[in-house]
C-alpha cells in the first residue's frame, strides 16, 4: 500500500492480539511503530519479536503526561509521527447497573483518551505535513448487546466524535476514520475458550456472513488502507470490518418465511 513505508505510527492498546495484528501489518508495510499500552509483558515480547522498527513504551492513555511522552518518544526514536491508531479499550461494564465511578472510568479509557491523544498527536503530524487517525469503534456502537452499556455508549460516541474530529483536523492535513469490527479472534475469546478458534467460529457462525470470527490481520488491513494514500479522499467515515454482522436482519440465516407455511 502506498504511503505507509517510511512512516511512523503509534498504536494504543497494542499489546492485545488485535493490536499486535495492526502493529505487524504496519511493520510489514515498512512503517515504524510505537506500541503504547499498560500490558508491558506481551507488548515488550511482541516488540522484540518484530524487530528494530517496533518499540514498546508503557503508556497509560488516561495520563496526559504519558501521552505527551509517547509522542515525544515517537519523534525522538523514529523522527516524527504520521499515524495514530486508538485501539486501547476496557470492557469494564455492568450494564444499566454500572456505578458512576465505573461509567467514568470506562468512558475515560474507551472514549476520552483517544480524543485527547488525537488532539496532542495532530500537532506532531502537522510538523510532517499531515497524517491519519483511525479510531476503533465496534458493532457494539451500532447494535445492542446483552449486558453491555458503557462500552457500547463509548463506541457509539467514537463513531460521532470521529466525524467531528475529521472536520476539525482537516486544516492540519489529518484524516480521521473509524473501523467497526465484528467478533474478532482476540484475547477475550482466546481466554474464554482456552484458545479454541473452532469453538469460537461455531458460536460466531450464526451472525457473521462468512460463518466465522474475523482475524486481527483482517481488521489491520482496513486500518492500513485508511492510513494509506489510497484513502486520500476518505475522512469522517467508518469501515465495518464485521463480516456482515450489521447487514444481517433479525431472522439471521433462518428462512423465517418458510416457517409460515409449516
Ligand atoms: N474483540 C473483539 O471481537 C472486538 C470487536 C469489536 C471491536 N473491538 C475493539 O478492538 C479493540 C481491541 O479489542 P480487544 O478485544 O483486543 O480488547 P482487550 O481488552 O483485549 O485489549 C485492550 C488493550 O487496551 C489496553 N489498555 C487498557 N487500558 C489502557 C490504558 N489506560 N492505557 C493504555 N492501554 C490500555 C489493554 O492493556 C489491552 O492491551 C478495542 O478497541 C475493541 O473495542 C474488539
Amino acid at each position: 500500500m502506498d504511503g505507509i513505508a517510511g512512516k511512523v505510527a503509534i498504536v494504543t492498546g497494542a499489546s492485545t492480539l488485535i493490536g499486535q495484528g495492526v502493529v505487524r501489518a504496519f511493520a510489514e508495510a515498512g512503517a515504524c511503530v510505537v506500541m503504547a499500552d499498560i500490558a508491558d509483558e506481551p507488548g515488550m515480547a511482541a516488540a522484540a519479536e518484530m524487530g528494530d522498527k517496533v518499540r514498546y513504551l508503557h503508556t497509560d492513555v488516561t495520563d496526559d503526561a504519558a501521552i505527551d511522552a509517547c509522542i515525544s518518544f515517537a519523534e525522538e526514536t523514529f523522527g516524527g509521527l504520521d499515524f495514530l491508531v486508538n485501539l486501547a479499550s476496557t470492557y469494564l461494564d455492568n450494564g444499566v447497573a454500572t456505578s458512576r465511578a465505573d461509567w467514568l472510568a470506562s468512558l475515560n479509557v474507551n472514549l476520552v483518551s483517544g480524543m485527547v491523544f488525537s488532539d496532542k498527536a495532530v500537532a506532531a503530524m502537522e510538523r510532517r505535513g499531515g497524517g491519519a487517525i483511525v479510531n476503533f469503534a465496534s458493532i457494539a456502537g451500532k447494535r445492542a448487546q446483552p449486558g453491555r452499556m458503557t462500552y457500547s455508549a463509548a463506541k457509539a460516541a467514537i463513531l460521532q466524535a470521529s466525524k467531528n474530529a475529521a472536520m476539525q483536523f482537516q486544516p492540519m492535513g489529518v484524516r480521521v476514520n473509524t473501523v467497526s469490527p465484528g467478533w474478532i479472534w482476540s484475547n477475550i475469546m482466546r481466554d474464554l475458550t482456552g484458545g479454541d478458534l473452532d469453538k469460537t467460529n461455531a458460536v460466531a457462525a450464526g451472525f457473521h456472513i462468512p460463518r466465522r470470527v474475523g482475524l486481527p490481520s483482517e481488521v489491520a488491513a482496513a486500518v492500513l488502507f485508511l492510513c494509506s494514500d489510497a484513502a486520500s479522499f476518505i475522512t469522517g467515515t467508518d469501515i465495518a470490518v464485521d463480516g456482515g454482522y450489521s447487514a444481517i436482519g433479525p431472522e439471521g440465516f433462518e428462512d423465517a418465511v418458510a416457517k409460515l407455511a409449516q
